[in-house]
């Protein structure tokens, strides 16, 4: 196993976390989705009506986050309940970037991640893996694209799911978690000076992979 680490951050619905699933199975490396960790965190807080970091790392402490591979992918529980279909509903996406914003809440979740990548061979995803969380991974990647091609994936990927949204009100949200994500306080969204950057606008998956397949190839460790 490559011991490789690498950082895809980007703005949301980038394609990080397709693209990083399959570079993870292609390369044998750890995948860590750091943003499902927020959204755990935010449906834990929605759930027990909690608003205090204190209160929800106390109850965290209680229901740890934890990830299971299976051949249909990646689960995510809190404690022992399944939460991996629960954290996308669309109530946790309004609300995540609120909770991502707490300064207790993010060092707890930034020492977990970091605990997840002492070994090496992981690829993690998030908006600070490249600025905060590793700042030493091998490969730093900042995936952008157009809000509009961004909303018209989201939109085909709800239609997938049976789940009817409207499009502007999609390119609406997508919009105002990037600029919530952006200007926060604590480890806001942003490119890492050495993250090389990659528009995805206009490109499809495969050859996004194969770009980033090529960088880390190129890397000998
Ligand atoms: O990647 P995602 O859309 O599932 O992430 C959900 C939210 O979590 C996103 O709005 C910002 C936050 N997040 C973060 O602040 N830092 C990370 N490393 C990952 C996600």
């Amino acid at each position: 196993m490559s011991k490789i680490t690498i950082a895809i951050d980007g703005p949301a619905s980038s394609g990080k976390s397709t693209v990083a699933k399959i570079i993870a199975k292609k390369l044998n490396l750890i995948y860590l989705d750091t943003g499902a960790m927020y959204r755990a965190v935010t449906f834990l807080a929605l759930k027990h009506h909690l608003e205090s970091p204190s209160a929800i790392l106390t109850l965290l402490q209680e229901q740890p986050i934890s990830f299971q591979n299976t051949a249909d992918g990646q689960l995510v529980f809190l404690g022992n309940q399944d939460v991996t279909l629960v954290i996308r509903e669309n109530e946790v996406t309004k609300a995540v970037s609120k909770f991502a914003a707490m300064k207790a809440i993010r060092e707890a979740l930034v020492d977990l991640q970091r605990r997840y990548a002492n070994q090496g061979g992981v690829i993690m995803d998030g908006r600070d893996i490249g600025t905060v969380v590793l700042p030493q991974a091998d490969l730093k990647i900042f995936l952008v694209a157009s809000v509009d091609e961004r909303a018209k994936r989201r939109y085909q990927e709800n239609i997938e799911k049976g789940i009817s949204t409207d499009f502007e009100t999609l390119k609406q949200e997508i919009a105002k978690r990037d600029q919530l994500d952006s200007t926060r306080v604590e480890s806001p969204l942003k490119q890492a000076e050495d993250a090389i950057l990659l528009d995805t606008t206009g490109l499809d998956i495969e050859s996004v992979v194969n770009q980033i397949e090529k960088l880390a190839n190129e890397i000998n460790l």
